[in-house]
């Protein structure tokens, strides 16, 4: 692996944060799904494309990339071992996807290497979003195009923040993840970002999709109370204050039970620029 400086990073997508999410990828990836063909359509990736993911956890985004650039290929990036390990063993057999364990803010991308950058919800993490954005930019080719999907500004009466209420109370305790998780969440932030590494004509537009949480409430429940930074936060309740939460968890994804499981309304920004 190349040189490391999001240290902190690495250790809790390797360590606690990862560990869930490798063990149930599929729910991860019906969280997000919906936006995947905006970004690819955002990021203009075409059977000839050469694209880079940033930040490709266990690399759904990567394998539709490769899907579309039946002539081209894609490359996933993930400062995580476990999720690089996870994302090979879910591509094995495509003959054009690839991934490396790198920290993208300072991996020595081959320069003008990709026609496209893209991600979901991989590139709000780094220590130095201005050094990473320039750095993972020289990889593109001049007039490429990046497109990549953050949580916007927060919508504290959408359907999400609804659904898990309960758990809004206990959901305090910060952790380096949840700290970084809004930090692209400011309109003038990514315009400044995108212009200061590199970029012209941003575009920021509000994307929405459905997060499919689980088969029913209970099973929604288990998947949300297991996630990295929800368990760490309830961790610190005694016993029947956790159950409680669980229960009135339970109570609020009901709501949102449908035949196809319990579906929340859920949205981005799609974030799209091209490189200078
Ligand atoms: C919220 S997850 C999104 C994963 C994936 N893009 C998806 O949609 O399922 C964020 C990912 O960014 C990765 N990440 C965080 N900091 C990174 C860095 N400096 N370089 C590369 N990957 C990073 C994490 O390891 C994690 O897999």
């Amino acid at each position: 692996m190349s040189e490391v400086t999001n240290t902190e990073q690495q250790q809790v997508w390797n360590g606690w944060l990862g560990e869930h999410w490798v063990e149930h990828p599929d729910r991860y990836d019906g969280l997000v799904e919906g936006y995947n063909a905006l970004i690819l359509d955002a990021a203009g990736v075409g059977a000839s494309s050469h694209v880079l993911d940033v930040g490709c956890g266990t690399g759904q985004l990567t394998r539709e990339a490769a899907a579309r650039a039946v002539d081209g290929s894609a490359t996933g990036v993930d400062i995580s071992a476990r999720m690089v390990a996870a994302a090979e063993e879910r591509a094995r057999g495509l003959a054009n996807v690839s991934f490396e364990e790198a920290d993208a803010q300072v991996h020595p991308f081959p320069r003008e290497g990709y026609d496209a950058v893209v991600s979901r919800g991989g590139v709000m993490f780094f220590d130095d979003h201005v050094c990473a954005f320039a750095n993972f930019g020289r990889g593109l080719r001049r007039g490429g195009r990046l497109a990549f999907l953050v949580p916007g500004a927060a919508e504290p009466d959408g359907e999400y923040a609804r659904a898990t209420a309960a758990l809004r109370p206990h959901m305090a305790k910060p952790s380096p993840t949840t700290r970084r998780m809004m930090s692209l969440g400011s309109r003038d932030v990514v315009h400044g970002l995108l212009s200061a590494s590199g970029f012209r004509d941003t575009d920021i537009e509000r994307v929405e999709s459905v997060a499919v949480l689980g088969a029913d409430p209970v099973d929604a429940a288990d998947f949300v109370c297991g996630q990295g930074m929800v368990r760490s936060c309830l961790e610190g309740l005694d016993d029947a204050t956790r159950h409680r939460v669980r229960e009135e968890l339970v109570e609020g994804l009901t709501a949102f039970h449908t035949a196809d499981g319990v579906r929340v309304g859920d949205s981005g920004w799609l974030v799209s620029a091209v490189r200078v």
